[in-house]
């Protein structure tokens, strides 16, 4: 018999998702860094096209720029076979955004001066989308008048600058003028695209479907639930503008696009996760997790024998009450779940004040009713500040309804 060995995958590809980025990588001992930025860019879920001028080939090459972009590296204006293939008016027309980083006080110039004596600084007079630059350089070269005049200009001219940083420098001096780190590029470029919405600003935790509790490596105990509901209202809270993860057990459902998915297998790994994803403003716990798992997994496919085995099960934590109690991390708004088969209003009543929850939707299940259905009847409980707790019946809808109604809720209440 062994333990369970807790991993969950986590699944950062969807912040970015079908977002289209022109990368400029001009020269600077901070192009290294843009091999990075490639990465973690593309992990996030977004296309990478890459421009690499002649200085920014002299700290890295096309070669790894090219593999890590897993595209063509652009760099020549007069070469013929760009041309026909990927003008410079069509590399600034297929992109969302355009980011230069590193962007060198030359590169920097040129943009400000409207120069174009290269395939980079073409394509940023030619293009007609967001420009975002991450300058590096020296200090004395960044204060330098002429430089803090062109920067200015670019900002009037609606150019996103992402202020460098200060700390040592490659040349060995110090003070501002380094590139910002990749996690600060990549936060940038995700807020850029972010859904302007009533929940702007404001971070959503969901757990949806069930979840997988071990036995043997070939079987498990698991539940009925498809995770629609759950992953419905990560969509919704998303398209309202909140930052939105979702942990989620096995499911069969695509990933829903522009949020961060992490996908666990048992409750451990769910709780895992969920305090790993904190601190968040809201959380909806609509995941069907396993009350119980195996107390030894077994390390084997356990056989059949002249007697059935006999499994010993020991409690799982409970993930909506671990985030009720999560004292100063305690999400604002907790709302939980409750399936009942009997004695609705009662019994999640009775769950929304055990659990310390602030709202509770109730649902009935059993024959035909909640699980894997596409449509649902469900009861909003509220509980208010001193304990008294009002019900609202809403009709039979779509999952995908009570999702939208849910979150309109939740954006009233963090509106009023
Ligand atoms: O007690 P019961 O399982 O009916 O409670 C349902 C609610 O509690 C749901 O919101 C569900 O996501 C959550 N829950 C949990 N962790 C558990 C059991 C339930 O978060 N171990």
């Amino acid at each position: 018999m062994v333990q369970e060995i807790l991993c969950y995958k986590y699944d950062m590809n969807n912040n970015l998702h079908n977002h289209r980025i022109l990368l400029i990588i001009s020269g600077g001992i901070a192009a290294y860094k843009s091999l990075d930025l490639i990465r973690r860019l593309r992990e996030q879920g977004a296309a990478v096209r890459c421009v690499l001028t002649k200085g920014g080939e002299q700290f890295v090459t096309p070669l790894s720029v090219s593999a890590l972009s897993e595209d063509k590296v652009y760099g020549d204006l007069w070469s013929l076979t760009d041309e026909a293939q990927m003008g410079h008016i069509r590399l600034s027309r297929e992109a969302d955004l355009v980011l230069v980083a590193p962007a060198s006080a030359n590169m920097i110039g040129k943009m400000a001066q409207g120069l174009a004596d290269d395939l980079a600084s073409t394509v940023l007079l030619a293009t007609n989308k967001p420009v975002m630059i991450a300058p590096a350089m020296n200090v004395m070269m960044w204060q330098h008048a002429a430089v803090q005049a062109n920067i200015k200009t670019l900002q009037q001219r609606g150019v996103h600058v992402l202020m460098p940083t200060s700390g040592v420098m490659a040349c060995g001096e110090e003070g501002e003028g380094r590139m910002q780190e990749v996690a600060d590029i990549i936060k940038a470029v995700t807020a850029h695209f972010a859904v302007p919405g009533p929940l702007s600003g404001l971070r959503a935790l969901v757990t949806s479907g069930p979840t997988f509790e071990p036995i043997d490596p070939v079987r498990f105990i698991g539940n009925r639930s498809s995770g629609k509901q759950g992953h419905a209202i990560a969509a919704a809270l998303q398209q309202q503008g909140a930052e939105t993860i979702l942990v989620t057990g096995p499911t069969v459902l695509p990933k829903p696009q522009g949020l961060k998915v992490i996908e666990v297998q048992t409750a451990r790994e769910m709780l895992m996760a969920c305090e790993a994803a904190l601190p968040a403003d809201i959380a909806v716990c609509a995941a069907a997790v396993g009350d119980f798992r195996v107390a030894d997994i077994a390390l084997q496919k356990i056989k059949k024998g002249a007697v059935p085995p006999t499994l010993e099960l020991t409690e799982n934590p409970d993930i909506l009450a671990a985030l009720t109690k999560a004292g100063n991390r305690r999400p604002r708004l907790v709302i939980g779940f409750a399936a009942e088969t009997e004695n609705l209003l009662q019994n999640a009543n009775a769950k929304l004040l055990k659990k310390n929850c602030d709202w509770l939707v109730a649902n009935e299940v059993g024959e035909g009713k909640g699980f894997d259905q596409g449509e649902n009847t469900v009861t909003l409980l509220k509980r208010d500040g001193v304990g008294k707790t009002a019900s609202t019946a809403w009709p039979q809808q779509s999952k995908d309804a009570i999702a939208r109604q849910l979150v309109d809720e939740i954006a009233k209440a963090f509106t009023d």
